[in-house]
């Protein structure tokens, strides 16, 4: 808690005023705090020789104050200590504030289209393990560098002023870096801004680009945090099944057929939810479909760090020789998700309009913790961390796919994902699989449902696992507590 400060400016008697002496001022304004309850029964007061220096007063003046309050019953000095009252007076008591009814806004509030869709946060009691959607292990995070390195930003005052909304240089350059060097982009600094998170980048994309009405297509089953940032800068969603080889692009011509698009949000490299990867006769027919009707494609690259197998495929991006992509990037996979350090890269134009916009909204971000992050990245140690992580998130995928083996058996079938955090089961149809979902739950372990990603919220006959944020034993455990929930009166092993 903060240490209390007195509340108001002592006032000095001019020509034209006489206002109350020194220490009636001070007797009413601490009776006021206390009123207000900016002072609580048994807080401390500064002691009479402190409180003289702040104020620029005679001590007997703050000691006269302290008697007639003392006197009045608001505050007990014992042993040298001056506190509130822990009983204070019947009147006193009946003016601290109560914590004051929400009942609402007296204007009118009625949230835009998407605005109230944002997918729920799940803080999970102690003891619960949650599959997450494919979250980093934050326990194995470099959370010291990463200290050390920011109370050195911290130190440096011109990290600490107003700046560019783009983001802090040297990071714009340690990303540009990175991704021509692992993602095959060729960017300067200048064609990378960095946002709030990924969902930042995507939400200053679609509110620059996007118009009341316009159409956009999504991938079924697909994000559904991405699609509440487009449906809140108006966007009216079109639904692209998916299918082993990706979004199918043959429904989004059709869908170009009832009307132009403005643009098309995808995750090619590890489809949100299934995993699976565009196929490259699908991303050449995208590419040619996206120059001949001049819409956009919003690529989310979201987790291309963790591949397994064979060599990461490369980006969209990469092969846009017309510029239709819009790549959008994130370090949550690869650091943390709390740090909200998202990434946008597309031509200069594109960014002047993005940081116009960043600017009428909270101006910028954090450029120091973005300088803390420059300075790994320059040192290579992001990606060291990545390597590590990438042997760590393999050898969890294993010991999933193992566990559900064991002790799921035919309940569920899966295709070991190429790369990403999760995997993707297909459940028996015999199973209801949400009813499955909340026995799990009760019996201590989170997962998603399919449901949860389906355009129309229709049950899907599908699990999204993540392997990423358990260790090998707490999967197992994970896995047994799924095992022990699949029958009604299942014997739940919460051992
Ligand atoms: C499809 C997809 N895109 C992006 C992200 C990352 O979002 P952000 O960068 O806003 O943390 C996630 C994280 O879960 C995701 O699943």
């Amino acid at each position: 808690m903060r240490p209390w400060s007195f509340p108001v400016a002592l006032q000095t008697p001019t020509e034209a005023e006489r206002p109350a002496p020194l220490f009636q001022q001070i007797t009413q304004a601490i009776r006021g705090d206390i009123r207000r309850g900016r002072l609580r029964p048994g807080d401390a007061l500064p002691g009479s020789r402190t409180l003289a220096q702040t104020l620029g007063v005679h001590r007997n003046t703050v000691l006269a104050a302290y008697r007639d309050l003392e006197a009045e019953g608001w505050i007990r000095s014992h042993q040298r200590t001056t506190r509130v009252a822990p009983d204070l007076p019947e009147a006193a008591r009946a003016a601290l504030p109560k914590a004051r009814q929400d009942t609402g806004p007296a204007y009118a509030l009625e949230p835009r289209a998407g605005a109230s869709a944002a997918p729920g946060l799940r803080l999970d009691p102690p003891g619960r393990l949650d599959f997450g959607g494919g979250l980093p292990d934050l326990r194995l995070l470099p959370t010291d560098l990463l200290a050390r390195a920011y109370r050195r930003a911290l130190e440096t005052p011109s990290l600490l002023g107003y700046g560019d909304p783009r983001g802090e240089p040297r990071l714009r350059a340690a990303l540009a870096r990175l991704l021509s060097g692992l993602r095959g982009l060729a960017v300067g600094a200048d064609q990378v801004m960095i946002a709030g998170g990924s969902q930042g980048a995507l939400d200053l994309v679609a509110r620059t680009l996007l118009r009341p009405g316009d159409r956009v297509a999504v991938e079924d089953p697909g994000y559904p945090a991405a699609w509440a940032t487009l449906r809140a800068a108006g966007a009216d969603l079109v639904p692209l099944p998916v299918d082993g080889a990706g979004a199918q692009v043959d429904a989004l011509a059709a869908a170009l057929h009832q009307g132009p698009l403005r643009a098309v949000y995808l995750t090619p490299h590890h489809q949100f939810p299934t995993t699976v990867t565009m196929s490259a006769a699908r991303r050449l027919r995208l590419l040619d479909l996206a120059r001949q009707h001049r819409f956009a494609i919003l690529e989310d690259d979201y987790d291309n760090e963790f591949h397994y197998e064979g060599r990461p495929v490369l980006p969209l991006a990469g092969d846009d020789p017309h510029g239709s992509v819009i790549y959008l990037g994130t370090l949550s996979k690869i650091l943390a998700p709390g740090l909200r350090i998202g990434f946008v890269a597309g031509p200069r134009s594109l960014l002047d309009a993005l940081a116009a916009c960043r600017s009428a909204a909270d101006g910028q971000g954090d450029h120091a913790l973005q300088r803390a992050v420059a300075d790994l990245l320059d040192a290579g140690l992001v990606q060291r961390h990545a390597r590590k992580m990438r042997r760590v998130y393999l050898a969890r995928r294993e010991a999933l796919a193992a566990a559900l083996t064991r002790h799921l058996g035919g309940a569920v079938s899966f295709d070991p994902p190429a790369g990403g955090m999760s995997l993707w089961l297909r459940v028996d149809p015999a199973v209801d699989v949400e009813a499955w979902a909340e026995r799990s739950l009760r019996a201590g372990v989170a997962l998603y449902t399919g449901r949860r990603f389906d355009f129309r919220r229709r049950p899907l006959p599908n699990l999204r696992v993540g392997f990423s944020s358990l260790d090998e034993r707490e999967l197992d455990q994970a896995v047994r507590r799924l095992a022990g929930a699949l029958v009604p009166g299942g014997r739940s092993p919460l051992s």
